[in-house]
């Protein structure tokens, strides 16, 4: 999903900019262990907000483990609605003064750049001074965001890596070296690493005497900001925090509290207002050193500073704490997060990030539990886990295209292990739903929308062991709001349309992955639910997106016309977005469809599904117009250019991915359809940046012109994709950009999710090798050996095999990639020139491609028509 922000050119990145140097993003000695090429060719630059919000990725460089419920990130700008916490516009434009200052460092969960932040926190280093007769200066300690930035400053290693500017970006461990502000070059040294809810951050500093009386280094937490909800900048609210400082002299000085902010709030169905209201983002800020009585510290109200306080409520706060005399070298921070209580803050600390007083862990290696070093390193590890189930050989050169491929890949695997990020801690979490602390996983971040299209099926793939706890929590979200989610950000948020749930959990039960009985049949009701129960009020309300005032959106403009006989569409004079609605409705009753299919439901039941699913799209098609149409309530047309969601006639009228064959026959049988796969393309309606058009590349492969797909596929990666912060030219929506790009780098997509199947297209790499653990073997590994020799430059496809057995089709199995098998050997013979494979000869013919059978050795060729 692109929301507001849209983008319809492609600009040249890879050959008129140089990339990012790769040492940029390379952890230095000490924090790159276990070693893992993969995890050093992550640029999680990749993706990040740029100079043009529509250009960006909207992942921004942070630190956590995957799946992490606060990631921690350098603060370059205020974050909202529109503005995650990190611009990457210097790297594009060059040191610009604004954007090249830190603010702070900020645990944030704003999931993609159109959503909003719940509960952060921010830790901020600054250096303040002392008077002549010892006591420090008050007014030096800056807390407003504009105040507090910091100038990032070069260091000598600085060499060809950077535009000005010294930081160190990887998954698990970030640095940056800044300024002090105190004028004096002193300089301040930053790092951090993060476990799934507690920050650790160390600070160096060297301050400098120097005009200015001694320099004394201090850490300020902000607890509450001047926050701006929506995407509209002086839309500015305060919303309430609290701070708690804790100087017991049994335990580490420690600043705790909360904040309440919830950018989201607005756009919460209002039956779950109350509720969601209650939320509070914890924390608690452990520092490295005890309380004493010469301790210098206390709160910030609102540019009000009252020394010593302990305690503070309301608007604008902030707490801060000099370091003691002694300690102004280095500083070890660890911040526990909690939606639970300041009392899980502070177990989660203890259980993730112990120090070595506080843990009875031997010590495996030369890192000392509780360091930085052996924060990052575990993280590091997290990571590697899972990374290293993957294995590639881009294969050509080394050269700088394959570098560009690498880190597009091994990004792209990072951002596919984002979302969505747990809210559950330690086997219990907060319900935004009902405001109560449960048992159980859970999980938000869920831009279904988007994701059930491929990330699904590759997080299925890849880390099969997290999708039960993942169905789980939406099925607890059911239980508890009513609803499956659609794009729950803390709590439902109705972003978007089509209730895309049904589709995870279908694909989920389908692909074999272990859920009760009991579990299936909540499942089960909950996705016949969405089938048949339309919202509140229906026919009055306006469920337009983020649509204020509203309870839960789900299919709305389901008791329309699109259950009358005869009918079958989203009336568009009654509801928004009227045709992408109608589509998306019917793919999720062709998914809710196979869910009854795998859970024996009774024929009427699965009848009742297929036969609106398979109906319902056409209705949409206008025999006169050859494009799908919105409709009035009444059957007439409501023109061409109504009720799409993020896309157009275009798009939309090759989307109905579960049937195919019949959208082919309707648009004309297979040259037709070729024909205006073709018009689409070279007319520049196929819109990569966002996802209705993801799977349209592939359909060439279902409609007999597969070497078409293959150069499709080629041309979109190249044009779509690079190492640079615009370099994913849409938004990286929860990981859906980065899941094309690498179910494409496989050389199959799954254009359905729901079909147990995935269309062919043309391999990027020489090898990829997936070993994975394998739910129809208990999770026991199989390994996925995807070959195809020179790929790098042969796109187009010869023969296929799958355990040497002849595939002719251009469609890949789920169970023959992961059924009973624990070796699974996929070749593809890889060509430079069109081959007859997966093409039909009418087909080829009608697109003025000349064709001929080359006996001579035996070999079969195409050779492209050059009229
Ligand atoms: C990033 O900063 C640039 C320069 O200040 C600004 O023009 C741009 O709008 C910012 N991008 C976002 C997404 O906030
Ligand atoms: C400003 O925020 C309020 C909520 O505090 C919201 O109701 C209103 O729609 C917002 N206005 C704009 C222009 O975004
Ligand atoms: C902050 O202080 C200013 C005056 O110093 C006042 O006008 C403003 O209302 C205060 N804001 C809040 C949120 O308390
Ligand atoms: C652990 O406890 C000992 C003894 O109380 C103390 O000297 C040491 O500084 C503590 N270490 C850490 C990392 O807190
Ligand atoms: C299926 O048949 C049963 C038993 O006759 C009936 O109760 C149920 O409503 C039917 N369901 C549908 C969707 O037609």
């Amino acid at each position: 999903m692109v929301g507001t922000l849209r983008r319809s050119f492609l600009l040249c990145f890879v050959t008129c900019i140089p990339a990012l140097s790769l040492a940029k993003t390379k952890a230095p000695h000490g924090f790159n262990e276990p070693r893992s090429d993969a995890l050093d060719s992550v640029n999680l630059y990749i993706g990040t907000t740029g100079t043009e919000p529509n250009k960006a990725g909207g992942m921004i460089p942070s630190v956590s483990p995957p799946f992490g419920m606060t990631r921690w990130v350098a603060q370059t700008q205020v974050s909202y609605v529109s503005a995650t916490p990190y611009n990457a516009s210097w790297v594009l434009e060059g040191a610009e003064e604004e954007n090249n200052k830190v603010h702070g460092f900020m645990g944030t969960r704003q999931p993609a750049i159109w959503m909003g932040e719940s509960g952060s926190v921010a830790v901020v280093p600054g250096v303040g001074f002392e008077r002549e007769d010892g006591t420090v200066d008050l007014s030096s300690v800056k807390a407003s965001f504009h105040e507090r930035g910091l100038r990032v400053v070069g260091s000598e290693n600085a060499g060809e890596l950077d535009y000005g500017r010294q930081e160190v970006v990887s998954p698990s461990y970030y640095n940056v070296l800044v300024d002090d502000g105190t004028g004096d070059e002193g300089k301040i040294l930053s790092e951090m690493s993060a476990t799934s809810r507690v920050g650790h951050l160390r600070f160096t500093f060297s301050p400098k005497s120097g005009a200015h009386s001694r320099p004394r280094p201090y850490i300020l937490v902000e607890a509450a900001r001047p926050s701006i909800i929506t995407s509209t900048p002086s839309n500015v609210t305060y919303p309430e925090g609290h701070v708690h400082i804790n100087t017991s002299p049994k335990s580490p000085f420690e600043i705790c509290g909360y904040s309440t902010e919830r950018q989201d709030s607005i756009i919460t169905p209002v039956s779950g207002q109350d509720a969601a209201n209650q939320f509070k983002g914890y924390f608690c800020a452990r520092f490295g050193f005890q309380a004493t009585d010469s301790l210098v510290y206390g709160t910030i109200q609102n540019g009000s500073v009252v020394l010593g306080g302990r305690e503070a409520a309301g608007p604008v706060l902030s707490a801060f704490v000099f370091l003691p005399e002694g300690k102004e070298g280095q500083v070890n921070v660890r911040v526990g997060t909690s939606f639970i209580s300041i009392e899980q803050a502070r177990a989660n600390i203890e259980a993730e990030i112990p120090n070595i007083n506080e843990t009875t862990e031997p010590l495996s290696d030369h890192r000392q539990v509780g360091t930085l070093e052996w924060t990052a390193g575990r993280v590091r590890s997290q990571w590697a886990q899972f990374a290293e189930r993957v294995s590639i050989e881009v294969g050509g050169e080394d050269d700088y295209e394959a570098q560009v491929m690498k880190e597009v890949f091994w990004t792209g695997i990072a951002h596919s292990l984002q979302y969505p990020s747990e809210q559950s801690e330690h086997g219990r979490y907060w319900s935004g739903y009902d405001a109560k602390v449960h048992e159980g996983e859970s999980y938000t971040g869920y831009s279904i929308w988007d994701t059930y299209r491929a990330i699904w099926a590759l997080q299925i793939m890849l880390v099969p062991e997290h999708i039960p706890g993942m169905v789980r929590s939406m099925l607890q979200d059911f239980q508890q709001s009513g609803w499956l989610p659609m794009w729950k950000n803390v709590v439902e948020t109705n972003i978007m349309v089509g209730t895309h749930a049904d589709s995870l959990i279908a694909e989920a039960v389908l692909k074999g992955i272990p859920l009760s009985a009991a579990e299936r049949e909540i499942a089960w009701d909950a996705v016949w639910k969405d089938a048949t129960v339309p919202p509140e009020r229906d026919w009055e309300l306006k469920y337009d997106d983020r649509e204020e005032h509203v309870d839960y959106e789900v299919r709305a403009g389901l008791s329309s016309v699109y259950n009358v006989d005869g009918k079958g569409w989203v009336a568009d004079d009654i509801h928004s977005e009227s045709a992408s609605r109608t589509l998306d409705y019917a793919y999720d009753d062709y998914a809710a469809c196979v869910l009854a299919r795998e859970l024996s439901k009774p024929d009427n039941v699965t009848k009742f599904l297929h036969d609106r699913a398979m109906h319902a799209p056409f209705t949409l098609f206008n025999e006169a117009t050859g494009f799908m149409e919105a409709r009035n309530a009444d059957g007439s047309w409501a023109g061409e250019d109504k009720g799409w969601t993020e896309g157009d006639k275009w798009a939309y009228s090759f989307d109905v991915v579960h049937n195919v064959p019949e959208l082919i026959d309707r648009r004309g049988g297979k040259v037709k359809f070729v024909q205006s796969l073709e018009e689409h393309f070279e007319g520049g309606h196929n819109d990569h940046t966002n996802e209705p058009s993801h799977h349209i590349p592939y359909l060439y492969a279902l409609s007999g012109a597969a070497f078409k797909a293959q150069e499709r596929i080629r041309e979109i990666a190249k044009a779509n994709y690079n190492n640079r912060p615009d370099g994913l030219t849409g938004n990286e929506d929860c990981g859906q950009m980065s899941a094309w790009y690498i179910f494409s780098a496989m050389g199959f997509y799954p254009v359905n999710p729901v079909s147990g199947e995935y269309v062919v297209g043309s391999p990027f790499f020489e090898r990829i090798v997936f070993k994975v653990p394998n739910p129809s073997l208990n999770n026991e590994l199989t390994t996925i050996s995807i070959r195809a020799p020179g790929a790098r430059t042969k796109p187009y496809v010869k023969s296929l095999s799958v355990n040497g057995d002849a595939i002719k089709v251009t469609i890949l199995r789920h169970d023959q990639l992961l059924g009973k098998s624990r070796k699974v050997d996929i070749v593809f013979e890889m060509s430079k020139t069109p081959e007859v494979w997966g093409n039909d000869p009418e087909v080829l013919r009608a697109l003025g491609v000349a064709f001929k059978i080359n006996q001579v050795g035996g070999e079969v060729k195409l050779e492209r028509d050059e009229l």
